[in-house]
């Protein structure tokens, strides 16, 4: 595996990639990667013939000091990783590199970055937007891989390739789950032992809840009963929990039948937000 640390050595490299004909995945992420991100790699690996993977925590699309601090990083663990999966190279910057002057650029995502994540993390799609368009840029890839535990997320990815006319075709992977269910995040390594057992009970309620709705409950009354589970245990401090339709992210007031329902959730579990979603079949 190739590892490239400024996009003065990485563009090169992939523009003989792309005259040799070559397609190019990529794989963005912030690191402290797990067996989620490695079946991305996967994905790319069958689907393109060149992987890149970059591994850049970005400072904008963080707005809270102490998140971005304590997000886990594990660079000499995340290469070993990637070099055994078969990646082909790996992009790591320093922040002047991605952003050799400050990003000032605003992103008009419509009524996408209003709601959920977007309603309880001001700022954190527009930097989202800003790192993905700059890696998007240097990497130039034919196919970009997100994992679906950050639904809203592709999403809005979805929606800055239409803006900044964008050829690159965003494939979606499935999240990956541990034995309990917990969906498999970086953060999930800041967890205590006790925290990560009571993490358990995210999954649990979206899997209560689904079976609720399709017994006809109003989404009200599911979600009254989500709550009100959630405060049995002080170790919990819900954000959201929703019920919305997965296509257009809105919340629904009742289960819409002309197309597929999402159940998304975010909570803390002690000091460390977990989000996680569930689309309903
Ligand atoms: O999902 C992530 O890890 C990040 O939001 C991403 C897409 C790599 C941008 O920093």
């Amino acid at each position: 595996m190739i590892i490239v640390r400024n996009k003065a050595e990485l563009m090169p490299i992939l523009e003989r990639q792309r005259v040799n004909g070559k397609i190019i995945g990529f794989v963005p992420t912030m690191g402290a990667l797990h067996a989620g991100h490695i079946s991305l790699i996967e994905n790319s690996l069958k689907q393109s013939d060149f992987t890149v993977c970059s591994i850049f925590v970005n400072p904008t699309q963080f707005n809270d000091k102490a998140d971005l601090e304590r997000y886990p990083r594990m660079p000499e663990k995340d290469a070993a990783m990637l070099e055994k999966a078969g990646c082909h190279m790996l992009y790591m910057p320093e922040v002047m590199d991605i952003y050799p002057e400050t990003d000032t650029r605003v992103f008009d995502f419509g009524h996408l970055d209003k709601v959920l994540e977007g309603a309880h993390r001001a700022g954190h799609f527009n930097g989202v937007g800003q790192v993905v368009s700059r890696l998007f840029d240097i990497v130039k890839p034919q196919k970009a891989f997100f994992g679906l535990k950050d639904y809203q997320q592709v999403a809005i990815i979805k929606k800055l390739c239409e803006i900044q006319n964008y050829q690159i075709e965003i494939i979606p992977c499935p999240i990956l789950r541990e034995t309990d269910g917990l969906a498999m995040s970086s953060r999930n390594m800041l967890l205590n032992e006790e925290e990560r057992k009571a993490a358990s009970l995210i999954p649990q309620l979206m899997q209560e809840a689904q079976a609720r709705l399709k017994n006809a409950e109003p989404i009200d009354s599911v979600k009254k009963y989500v709550f009100e589970k959630l405060s049995h245990n002080p170790i919990y401090k819900p954000d959201y929990f929703e019920v919305c339709d997965a296509n257009t992210l809105l919340p629904l007031n009742s289960l819409t039948i002309k197309g597929p329902s999402i159940i998304l959730i975010a909570c803390f579990v002690g000091k460390i937000r977990l989000i996680d979603n569930l689309v309903m079949n």
